[in-house]
């Protein structure tokens, strides 16, 4: 045998025995580190994951940042300042996740910027009025921390750990957001109808967008999205990145909120929520996927403009950049160049 083929045969010999390690470590519930060997298909997997998910932290950041000059109380602006600084925050642990897989950040911000990667839709949705702020809050963030206290369980340990920072903030904007439409609930009944009003508008977007497409349900309009959505779900679950699927984070969400609705004293608008006891869930309506494409899909008037806004404030931040560029090459006081 030549030489070349002994240093193949050595290749796949390793590759067989590093993805043995790998299955173990899966197997055996441990983390996968920057370290480890790991196949391609969930270094790429992950990594779509973790970047979509970063980027709908800073753009989610928008929705809710458009009402912190126009809070109706001092309190309520210094609590939601924080709520949007934490998305800020979030975006950053997550991106420096990312950076692990062997991207850099500016690479993502990129593909973000150019319009390569997605963000979550939801948050192309306007937010109108300020019970929206409330809305967003409860709904939005309450369906980000059902789908992310599983993935602190997730196989990758830097995604893991930052899942565990980032969903101890996200109880405290669920709770903040309850707390902001109760208190106008409370109120005269024009803010009771803000209140309502705002989450007519968000309860879909939240229950559809933040847990992605049908991956259990079959037959019907979807069943094409659902067979696709199955075969992504079962792969990510093999790999230990999800440990549900979409459609059982989404019931987990639906059966937390009504209750939570009730004592409000606001009406979920959706006639078919009802209580189903053989199941032991709430039953809900169908969602109807094509009401999102029109209007919050890539090409939309507010999709485009939360790019638009991205991308300037990215160019405003160069000189910060690059002053920190130069600070790291130069060694020296970065006062000293002011
Ligand atoms: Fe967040
Ligand atoms: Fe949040």
């Amino acid at each position: 045998m030549d030489d070349e083929g002994v240093v193949r045969l050595d290749a796949e010999y390793d590759e067989a025995r590093l993805s043995a390690h790998f299955e173990a470590l899966l197997a055996a519930g441990e983390r996968i580190e920057p370290r480890d060997w790991m196949p391609e298909g969930y270094r790429r997997m992950l990594l779509r994951q973790i970047a979509q998910h970063a980027h709908s932290e800073i753009i989610g950041m928008q929705p809710e940042g458009a009402w912190l000059t126009r809070a109706p109380t001092l309190h309520r602006k210094a609590v939601l300042l924080a709520k949007v600084q934490d998305e800020a925050g979030h975006g950053l642990y997550l991106y420096a996740a990312a950076e692990t897989l062997g991207v850099s950040r500016a690479e993502l911000l990129d593909a973000l910027h150019s319009g390569h990667q997605r963000y979550a839709a939801t948050f192309n949705h306007p937010a109108l009025t300020w019970a929206d702020a409330g809305a967003i809050a409860w709904l939005t963030d309450g369906a980000a921390v059902v789908n992310q206290v599983p993935l602190c369980q997730t196989s990758y340990g830097p995604y893991a750990r930052a899942m565990r920072r980032v969903c101890q903030e996200e109880a405290f904007h669920v709770r903040q957001g309850y707390d902001m439409l109760h208190a106008l609930c409370q109120g005269t009944p024009q803010q009771k109808e803000m209140a309502q009003d705002a989450v007519n508008r968000w309860w879909l977007p939240a229950v559809a967008l933040m847990f992605g497409p049908p991956d259990t349900v079959a037959g019907g309009a979807d069943a094409r999205t659902a067979a696709m959505g199955a075969a992504v779900t079962r792969r990510s679950m093999a790999w230990g990145i999800k440990r549900h699927t979409n459609d059982e984070l989404r019931q987990r969400f639906v059966d937390q909120v009504v209750p939570q609705a009730e004592r409000l004293g606001l009406t979920l608008p959706d006639p078919g929520i009802r209580w189903n006891e053989e199941r032991g869930h709430y039953d809900f309506g169908p969602i109807d996927w094509r009401v999102f494409r029109d209007s919050l899909g890539d090409g939309s008037l507010v999709a485009r403009q939360r790019l638009a806004h991205r991308v300037a404030a990215h160019e405003d931040g160069a000189w910060v950049r690059e002053a920190v560029d130069a600070h790291a090459a130069g060694g020296g006081d970065w006062r000293e160049a002011a």
